[in-house]
């Protein structure tokens, strides 16, 4: 090697080392085809994990529609068990971490198959940084029918975004001043033969969401009070998003709920399966996703297929991991 190769090549990796310090290093694609790895599977075919958020310390929070349990998962040692069961409820829907340890799910009355109970919904937080978990209800929202996606809005701490999938809107949730209001309303969220809005993330200044009556993802770029600043946009049509889980990198991945698939968006806009395929167990029936903090895996809860979306398939209801670089 010259010694001036040599010196660009130095300079090329210091850079990249200086560069590194500040920002994380972009991910690597893994190689196709990623694997989806069951990390534990629940009893039963009519089980349904609806939603997941991972802890700092690494162990995941599950939610459960099929009944109104919390799960506590250890992707370490593939063990899981039942956290907490809330009394005077049937189901749990979104969950999302809201300060460090601390959770926020929507919890009320609903069924795997629909019969959703208006009035009967409220937001509960889950604070983990006790050795006993402290578990309480933050507000009742009187007005929701049936809340589904439960997000955040990137860099707006204290406000959690709740998907009313049967009213067709987005509540903004105040934690500290425990008040909620509609915040978005917007014709591509309404329901119609079936749920519409499903999942809801706020990133890089929009509220994205998927619907299920539309079979598509939007977005809407909205103020810092989360209010529309402009029309809903297509970001992708005909998929049957269910929600979706949004990478450090700006990556997303969409959980193809009867289609038992993962979808990969890139930032460039280009589409590619991660994981699954149409008549496969394995990812059986895809319903919520995140990423880990350093962006190397994506954990998805399941229904496992749900009994009856995909008739070829069934099985019990998993959580699983897929390994996305490094
Ligand atoms: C919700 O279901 C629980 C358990 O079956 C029941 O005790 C409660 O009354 C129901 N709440 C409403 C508002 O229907
Ligand atoms: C699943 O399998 C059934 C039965 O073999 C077939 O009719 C159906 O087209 C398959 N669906 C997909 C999405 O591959
Ligand atoms: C679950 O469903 C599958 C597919 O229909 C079936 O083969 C299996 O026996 C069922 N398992 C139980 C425990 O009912």
């Amino acid at each position: 090697m010259l010694p001036q190769t040599l010196l660009l090549w130095l300079t090329g990796l210091l850079l990249t080392t200086h560069a590194a310090l500040h920002h994380p290093a972009p991910p690597t694609p893994s190689p196709p085809p990623a694997t989806a790895t069951p990390i534990y599977q629940f009893h039963g075919n009519n089980t349904w994990a609806e939603n997941l958020a991972i802890r700092p310390s690494g162990d995941i929070l599950v939610t459960r529609v099929d009944v109104p349990e919390l799960w506590h998962i250890h992707p370490t040692t593939g063990t899981g068990n039942l956290l907490h069961r809330f009394p005077h409820a049937t189901a749990l829907m979104g969950i999302t971490e809201i300060s460090p340890d601390v959770f926020a799910l929507a919890v009320g009355n609903a069924t795997t198959t629909g019969h959703p109970v208006a009035g009967s919904w409220s937001i509960w937080t889950v604070d983990m940084n006790s050795r006993i978990p402290r578990i309480k209800e933050l507000l009742a929202i009187p007005d929701a029918e049936w809340p589904n996606g439960v997000g955040r809005m990137d860099g707006l701490a204290g406000v959690i975004l709740v998907a009313d999938c049967v009213k067709g809107v987005v509540f903004k949730v105040d934690v500290g001043k425990r008040t909620y209001e509609v915040t978005l309303q917007d014709p591509t969220m309404a329901m119609e033969n079936v749920i519409g809005i499903n999942g809801v993330h706020g990133y890089e200044g929009h509220v994205y969401y998927s619907s299920t009556a539309k079979r598509t993802l939007y977005r809407i770029p909205v103020d810092h009070r989360v209010r529309a600043t402009g029309p809903a946009e297509t970001v992708l049509a005909d998929t049957g998003v269910d929600d979706f889980a949004i990478a450090p990198d700006g990556t997303f991945y969409l959980m193809i709920h009867a289609g038992n698939q993962v979808l990969k968006l890139g930032r460039d806009n280009e589409v590619t399966v991660l994981v699954g395929h149409g008549n496969g167990t394995d990812v059986a029936g895809p319903t919520g996703g995140q990423v880990t903090r350093d962006g190397r895996v994506l954990y998805v809860s399941t229904c496992g297929a749900c009994g009856g979306d995909s008739p070829w398939v069934e099985q019990g209801a998993e959580v699983l991991s897929v390994r996305l670089w490094g």
